[in-house]
């Protein structure tokens, strides 16, 4: 594992302020800072940095942890690779200590470095007169690329041969394990790798910095499947990549066009529109809405015109929406997508559809108008409560505004009469809203639902008196000695829930050894999610007056006394456990009015 001395070292070079704000625009706020939060989509900040505990958390969705957490989290990286991200950034060397016996780690560094020597490698056999005749010739007949677009994107083909790229990498000095980590590999029953792409066209998907993190392979006839995708790997979630945004990303400040396939980006970058990116071959997620946000202005989704691409449209304006985007939607007529369209009717037929291009309240409105025969009274009612629920639905009183008068003029009623209806069906939407989150919150209060402590719900009082020891104990060097040290008669076994027992014994652990206690450790046995919620304990513990000893000691008599109230409970024994229940009423009392 990496050292002590080398973690402490990055989390002292790599400022969380710092690192944070190259992610988030973060205000003061007193001595701590504020922001919208990335890992969830807000339009108040409850984002927070602490610079004074080196931590942040935020109060929507509970994210939270040290500025190893917020990397792992921000670019989906294991504890090691975060490290290593962080590392280079401070310009700090990691000795090479690999794990002896231990599952070795494979580094993401080592995953790019391998699949660019993949990317070589298909690329020369492409271009190999005879290997790659077939594919070439697919390429450049069928698909219409020139040779300056395939050499930009990079693109490759995939020999028909189990053990080709394999050997090659094998002899380039990358293990099996990296191998099969980067997702071109894969161990065949009898114990021997093969490679995973054969006889495919290839498409290196590049992320912005420039590194190759993932492969997609396409069959040249109509064989299934018809594109194999890498699967998520060290250095790559499908969720978080868009095929295309190494190069769009400097032509969408303005305006991005957002699209579903590897050869529609390419044909659109090869007409000279170079602001088109793609998911690969997912629906796009929240987090996609969050990177396109960072990069441009303006939406344009261009989805293939079937039914599954519609839908992934509707989707798509929805995440869009959440991040604040605004969105136009193009409607291809005479063509199943984008590079269909292009090769049928070239750049500048392609370039009047993007200015012809309809907002996305446009393309619903039509939609709904489409379903009606409006010219008789019973479906223009239909379409009108169908709009007036799209209207009331949309945030910016303005675009209420207009859309209310474009609609009614479609079904030609009067403007009054819909704007009453929508009146009305905001109330109650918003109402509904409000009443959710209420909802919501009375839940997590009682601890319903919560994945990273999911016992808390069975023994809510039993949390509490957990939560109270572990904030304790992760914030004070003190209590964490009187724990070490026995002195407070507390035992990890005495935790009631799973979470709260491992937490106590990784303190412990910690605390008893040479090195001593260190937050960021953690983090090596604890997932981002568990590590928000131990920044939570620390910060509910922090804003209390009183952090004694005694706090200490009453939580833990209570953890005591409820697990004896629950070993009567399970023998059977009443009479004990009211007697066990009503000492434990009592000195709750008693410390209530202590404090
Ligand atoms: P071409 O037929 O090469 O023009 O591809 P396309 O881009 O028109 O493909 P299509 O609209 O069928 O699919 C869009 C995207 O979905 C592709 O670029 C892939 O990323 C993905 N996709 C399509 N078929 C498959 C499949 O069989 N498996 C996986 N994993 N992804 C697929
Ligand atoms: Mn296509």
């Amino acid at each position: 594992m990496i050292p002590k001395e080398i973690i402490e070292e990055i989390r002292y070079r790599c400022d969380i302020e710092d690192v944070i704000g190259s992610y988030v625009t973060l205000k003061r706020a007193g001595s701590n800072r504020n922001g919208l939060c990335p890992f969830h989509s807000e339009k108040t900040p409850s984002f927070t940095v602490f610079p004074g505990t080196k931590s942040f958390y935020c109060f929507g969705c509970g994210a939270g942890g040290d500025v190893i957490t917020f990397i792992q989290k921000m670019e989906n990286l294991d504890y090691v690779a975060a490290l290593e991200f962080l590392a280079t950034r401070a310009g700090i060397t990691i000795p090479n200590d690999p794990t002896p016996g231990g599952t070795p780690t494979v580094s993401r560094r080592r995953i790019y470095e391998m699949n660019l020597e993949a990317a070589k490698f298909f690329r020369a056999a492409l271009f190999d007169p005879v290997l790659g005749k077939e594919a070439m010739s697919y390429l450049a007949g069928h698909r219409r690329l020139t040779g300056a677009t395939i050499k930009r994107f990079g693109l490759g083909f995939a020999p028909n041969d189990f053990g080709m790229l394999t050997s090659h990498l094998k002899k380039a000095g990358y293990t099996e394990s990296e191998l099969i980590a980067g997702f071109l590999s894969k161990k065949s029953q009898r114990g021997t790798l093969f490679d995973l792409f054969r006889n495919r066209i290839i498409f290196p998907v590049i992320d912005t910095a420039g590194n190759i993190v993932a492969f997609g392979g396409r069959v040249m006839d109509d064989s299934k499947p018809k594109y194999l995708n890498s699967s998520d790997t060290p250095g790559f979630k499908k969720s978080r990549v868009l095929f295309g945004l190494n190069y769009a990303k400097d032509h969408c400040a303005e305006e991005l066009i957002l699209c579903e396939g590897y050869m529609d980006t390419i044909a659109m970058h090869a007409a000279g529109f170079e602001n088109a990116v793609a998911t690969l071959g997912t629906a796009i997620t929240a987090d996609h809405a969050r990177l396109i946000s960072r990069y441009t202005k303006r939406v344009i989704i261009n989805y293939d015109s079937d039914e599954a691409g519609q839908k992934a449209a509707d989707k798509a304006m929805q995440l869009l929406d959440e991040v604040g985007l605004p969105v136009r939607v193009l409607k291809l007529e005479g063509a199943k997508d984008a590079d269909e369209f292009i090769k049928k009717f070239g750049a500048d037929a392609f370039r009047s559809l993007l200015r012809s291009s309809s907002t996305a309240f446009d393309f619903k409105m039509d939609k709904i108008l489409a379903k009606y025969n409006t010219s008789a009274a019973e479906g223009k009612i239909r379409a009108a409560r169908e709009l007036t629920a799209l209207i009331a639905a949309t945030y910016s009183g303005v675009e209420r505004e207009l859309y209310l008068s474009a609609a009614a003029n479609k079904l030609g009623i009067s403007v009054e009469s819909l704007a009453n209806d929508v009146k009305r069906a905001r109330a109650k939407q918003v109402r509904e809203a409000r009443q959710k989150e209420s909802r919501d919150l009375q839940l997590t209060v009682r601890n319903f639902g919560d994945r990273v402590n999911p016992d808390a719900a069975k023994d809510p009082a039993a949390a509490a008196a957990e939560e109270i020891i572990l904030g304790l104990c992760l914030l004070f060097p003190e209590h964490r000695k009187l724990c070490a040290a026995g002195e407070i008669a507390l035992s990890s076994s005495d935790f009631f829930t799973e979470f709260g027992r491992r937490v106590y014994e990784a303190i412990m652990e910690a605390e008893r050894s040479e090195n001593g206690f260190s937050f960021s450790q953690l983090g090596e046995h604890f997932s981002p999610d568990e590590m928000g919620r131990l920044v939570r304990l620390q910060q509910d513990r922090q804003h209390l007056q009183n952090n004694s000893k005694e706090v200490l000691q009453d939580a833990a008599k209570s953890l005591h006394a409820l697990g004896a109230a629950r070993q009567a409970r399970a023998a059977g024994d009443w009479q004990s456990t009211l007697i066990a229940r009503r000492a434990m009423l009592k000195k709750k009392k008693d410390g209530n009015e202590k404090n």
